[in-house]
């Protein structure tokens, strides 16, 4: 297997000093940094825009793995881009009718595109796009917050991605990850973890990295 790529979601990251937990988190062996933006609407939080990416990119050489949990994805692309983001995921529920236009977008300005499904969703409805995208995030928790319990059924749609994904396609998991229901998400396929409180809430984030693996 592939060596599994983690990468921490900052919401649970202490923002006061957010330049000292990004490099703190790549000393702990990360690979990526996850930056939930939530707009309020398409999910009931608010958190971190484009500004903070832009600020983010100039202190960190990790990938900047944007997870925009925003309706009207497409409005905020070239903004993302041109602030540094390597990573644009956005939800097909968000946009379910164009998220053929959605990808190009995003591969058009040279990064890699990801598509992400909330827990209800059937993961056979994103089928259509998996040739299309660099990445696929399954949410293992209702997107909106950090912290909460990992929902076992939301894994066991990994292997149906697996099973009609090409080789290259990242298939990413997403809420309540810790060192135990990592195990249960890379046994079944996945090959990118995002971890939030488990991660920023220990005491020696190296360690909680390693765990992970
Ligand atoms: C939730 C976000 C997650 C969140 C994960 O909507 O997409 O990235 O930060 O947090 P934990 O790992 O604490 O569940
Ligand atoms: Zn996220």
């Amino acid at each position: 297997m592939n060596k599994v790529i983690i990468s921490p979601s900052i919401l649970s990251a202490d923002f006061a000093n957010l330049e000292k937990e990004i490099k703190l988190i790549k000393d702990a062996g990360a690979d990526w940094v996850h930056i939930d933006v939530m707009d309020g609407h398409f999910v009931p939080n608010i958190t971190i825009g484009v500004p903070v990416v832009k600020s983010i990119k100039k202190i960190t050489d990790l990938t900047l793995d944007t997870h925009l949990m925003i309706d009207n994805p497409e409005d905020f692309i070239t903004q993302f881009v041109q602030a540094g983001s390597d990573i644009l995921t956005f939800h097909y529920e968000a946009c379910a009718d164009r998220a053929d236009d959605v990808i190009k977008k995003i591969k058009s300005a040279g990064i890699k595109a990801g598509i992400s499904i909330k827990p209800k969703t059937d993961p056979r409805e994103i089928i259509p796009f998996l040739n299309k995208v660099d990445l696929v995030l399954i949410m293992t928790v209702e997107p909106g917050f950090g912290g909460q319990e990992f929902m076992h059924e939301c894994a066991m749609k990994i292997p149906v991605i697996k099973e009609n994904a090409p080789e290259n396609l990242i298939i990413q998991v997403d809420g309540g990850i810790n060192n135990l229901t990592s195990k249960i998400c890379t046994s079944l396929g996945a090959e990118s973890l995002v971890a939030g409180s488990y991660i920023f809430k220990s005491n020696d984030y190296g360690r909680a990295v390693r765990s992970l693996l």
